[in-house]
C-alpha cells in the first residue's frame, strides 16, 4: 500500500536524510530506499520513471528526484482541461472536494481554490511564457478581454460579456455541462485559450499536480 505522506514528514525525512547522507547522485539509492521501503511513499515502478525524468533534467538529481517523491507522494498528475472539466460537471463548487481522475486512472480528490483557482491565475502555467487567464481577463470589465473576470470565483459563476460589474453575462460553465460550456470549447475544442496559445499545446492543457488520491493503486 501506498501512503500519502503530510508536508511535515516529508520535510523532516528528506531532512534527515541530507543529515546523514552525502550529496549528489550517490544519495539516490537512499532516498529510494526511504521513501519506497520505509515510508511506502510510492512504488519501485514510480520511483524509478522519477529518477530517469529527473535524469533528462541538468541539475542536482538527488535534489529533483526529492522533489519529485514529494510531489508524487503529496499530489497526483492530472491534465489541467480535465481538472476544470472534472470541476465543472460537479456543479463547480466554491469550497468542497469534488473527485477526477488522474492521468494513472486514480480517483482524486481535489478543491477550487487549491488546485483549479490556480490554473486561472497562474502565469507560465499552460506554456512557457504564457499569461494567466486573470490577466487579460481582469476585473477591470472595460479594458478585461470579452468582459469577463477570472481573478476570482464569483467573477467566473458572473460569465462573460458584461456591461457593468453587477451586470450578469454568459454563462461559461455550461451550467455545469461541461461539454456544452464555453470554456470547454475555447480550452479543448477550440484550443485558442490562454489567447496565443502555440498549436503544441496539447488538447488536455499541461500536466500539473494537483489533489489527493483517494484510492490505493499506484501499484
Ligand atoms: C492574451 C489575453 C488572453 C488570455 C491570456 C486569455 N484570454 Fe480568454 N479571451 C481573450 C479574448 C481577446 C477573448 C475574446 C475572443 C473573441 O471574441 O473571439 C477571450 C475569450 C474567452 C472566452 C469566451 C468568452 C466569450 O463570451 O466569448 C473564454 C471562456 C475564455 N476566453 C477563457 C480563457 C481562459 C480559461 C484562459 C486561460 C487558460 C484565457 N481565456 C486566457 C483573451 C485572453
Amino acid at each position: 500500500m501506498v501512503t500519502n505522506p503530510s508536508l511535515m514528514q516529508l520535510f523532516w525525512a528528506f531532512l534527515k536524510l541530507g543529515a546523514t547522507a552525502f550529496g549528489g547522485p550517490a544519495m539516490i539509492p537512499y532516498i529510494g530506499k526511504m521513501a519506497i521501503e520505509q515510508m511506502r511513499w510510492l512504488t519501485d515502478q514510480t520511483f524509478r520513471e522519477g529518477v530517469a525524468l529527473c535524469q533528462t533534467i541538468p541539475g542536482a538529481t538527488a535534489m529533483q528526484t526529492s522533489a519529485y517523491i514529494g510531489f508524487r507522494a503529496r499530489g497526483v498528475a492530472g491534465a489541467a482541461v480535465s481538472l476544470i472539466g472534472a470541476w465543472v460537471s460537479s456543479g463547480y463548487p466554491e469550497r468542497d472536494v469534488f473527485t477526477f481522475t488522474d492521468i494513472d486512472g486514480l480517483t482524486c480528490e481535489a478543491t477550487y481554490g487549491e488546485d483549479v483557482e490556480p490554473l486561472f491565475l497562474e502565469s507560465n502555467l499552460w506554456y512557457p511564457g504564457s499569461l494567466s487567464c486573470a490577466s487579460c481577463h481582469n476585473a477591470d470589465l472595460t479594458v478585461s478581454s470579452a468582459q469577463m473576470d477570472m481573478t476570482t470565483y464569483a467573477g467566473l459563476l458572473a460569465g462573460s460579456r458584461r456591461t457593468s460589474p453587477d451586470a450578469k453575462g454568459n454563462d461559461v460553465l455550461g451550467g455545469g455541462d461541461w461539454e456544452a460550456s464555453l470554456m470547454y470549447d475555447v480550452l479543448y475544442v477550440r484550443k485558442y485559450m490562454p489567447l496565443g496559445r502555440p498549436p503544441e499545446v496539447p488538447a488536455e492543457g499541461p500536466v500539473v499536480f494537483a489533489g489527493t488520491a483517494i484510492q490505493d493503486g499506484m501499484q
